[in-house]
């Protein structure tokens, strides 16, 4: 048998009362208790959770109201309407700043009241429907990763285009990459994508960036990964700021699984705003002494953004075996373990030269390995940490060098 609704009975009057439960049977509503003002009715809201509350509310209002108020911090997610037998304008302004849904005149009549009931469950019942749907829409974010170093040409471009080209290949998920490089970016090179309108002509053109404003300015690769290039036009690189950055990973995260952010080699406001929307950071460094140096002070610099260090993970890419500096003398000097190591590998200068990335072009070299190894743990470890997993637990990737 279906359960009737419920109201709790909010009112100091005990006649009154007596007559509201009278009438709420015919009513189809089941009492869930009745009480006077003050802690009890917070109480009895808080723990019987009635589909609605009926209070009453007279002149002076001062208790009926801070009840109101009390009852909607407690049990936000029950309708309270309320009844009185002087209902002043000014009185109900008052009831429905405290939090009231709708508010009737005394002698409540069956029909009256089945009606007021009905529309402010229904109303309730949207409000609902919206907070869930919001909250899926955040649920659903998509994870955003960007690639980050202290220095230039330490290979962060090269890492982010295999790298959102191996996602797709892995997850056979929606990626995008945006290349958060404005002035020298060179995704749109490395990718060989027709750059009609960049990143700096999204900040510049459009009022409000969202996941439909956006669309029009996404280039498609072959692989299926979506791209947001840079400016072509020397100049133009200035239009983008940090809040335009925020916007772009959200709008992109909505409708992506994965979010690939190139940064340039400098630490500024716009790689700040890309480090803050990310949920994994590559920091990149090589093996040279001032890479090294340098990344040290990059992971100083993340933690006073309050980037926390276990979003980030260091990467020592293009690794010879004549390098002077060994990985181990890197995890020593910036007190970072590594996460992946990256040797270098001469097929990548020539997929640089013909624009088509070498997961694509050569998926054997050692380099595209190592990326798809990369990309399959990035996978992984996001499934297992909605899981609760740690990223401090993860193992160190690629430490077959
Ligand atoms: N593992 C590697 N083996 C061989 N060459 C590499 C490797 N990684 C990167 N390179 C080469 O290093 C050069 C610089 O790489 P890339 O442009 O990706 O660096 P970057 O960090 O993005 O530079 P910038 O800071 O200027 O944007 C490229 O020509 C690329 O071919
Ligand atoms: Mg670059």
């Amino acid at each position: 048998m279906a359960r009737n609704l419920t109201a709790l009975i909010v009112d100091p009057n005990l006649d009154s009362r007596l007559e509201v439960v009278k009438i709420l049977e015919e009513v189809g509503l089941d009492s869930a208790g009745e009480s006077a003002y003050g802690v009890e009715a917070t109480y009895l809201a808080a723990e019987r959770r009635p589909n609605i509350i009926l209070l009453a509310l007279e002149d002076p209002p001062m208790r009926g109201l801070s009840t109101a108020e009390s009852l909607v911090q407690h049990a936000p997610d029950t309708p309270i309407l309320v009844y009185s037998s002087s209902p002043s304008p000014m009185l109900m302004r008052q009831a429905m700043r405290a939090g009231a849904r709708d508010f009737l005149e005394k002698p409540l009549h069956v029909r009256e009241l089945r009606t007021a009931v009905h529309s402010v469950l229904a109303s309730e019942e949207q409000r609902q429907l919206a907070r869930w749907a919001e909250q899926s829409v955040a649920q659903a974010r998509g994870t955003v990763i960007t690639v980050a170093g202290a220095k230039g040409g330490t290979g962060k471009t090269t890492i982010a285009a295999n790298l959102a080209v191996a996602i797709r290949q892995v997850t056979g998920q929606e990626v995008a990459i945006v290349d958060g490089d404005a002035q020298f970016g060179d995704v749109a090179v490395m990718m060989t994508l027709d750059v009609r309108r960049s990143v700096a002509d999204l900040a510049r053109e459009e009022t409000e960036i969202n996941r439909l404003t956006i669309q029009p300015y996404l280039a498609r690769h072959d692989s299926g990964v979506m791209a947001l290039t840079a400016a072509s036009e020397p100049d133009d690189w200035r239009a983008l700021q940090a809040n335009h950055v925020v916007d772009i990973a959200q709008a992109l995260a909505e409708t992506h699984e994965w979010v690939v952010m190139d940064t340039p080699g400098t630490m500024n406001e716009v790689v700040a705003a890309s480090l803050n929307e990310a949920a994994i950071v590559l920091l990149v460094s090589s093996l040279d002494v001032s890479s090294i140096k340098d990344t040290k002070t990059a992971l100083r610099i993340l933690e006073s953004w309050a980037v926390s260090p276990e979003r980030v993970r260091l990467i020592v890419n293009d690794i010879t075996r004549a390098a002077a500096v060994t990985p181990e003398d890197v995890e020593r000097a910036t007190g970072k373990e590594i996460a992946s190591l990256i040797a270098h590998d001469a097929q990548v200068g020539l997929s640089v030269q013909t624009g088509i990335p070498i997961v694509q072009s050569n998926p054997r070299s050692r380099f595209a390995r190592e990326i798809l190894a990369l990309s399959e743990s990035i996978a992984g470890l996001t499934e297992e940490r909605q899981s609760g997993f740690s990223l401090a637990r993860l193992p160190l990737l690629g430490k077959s060098f």
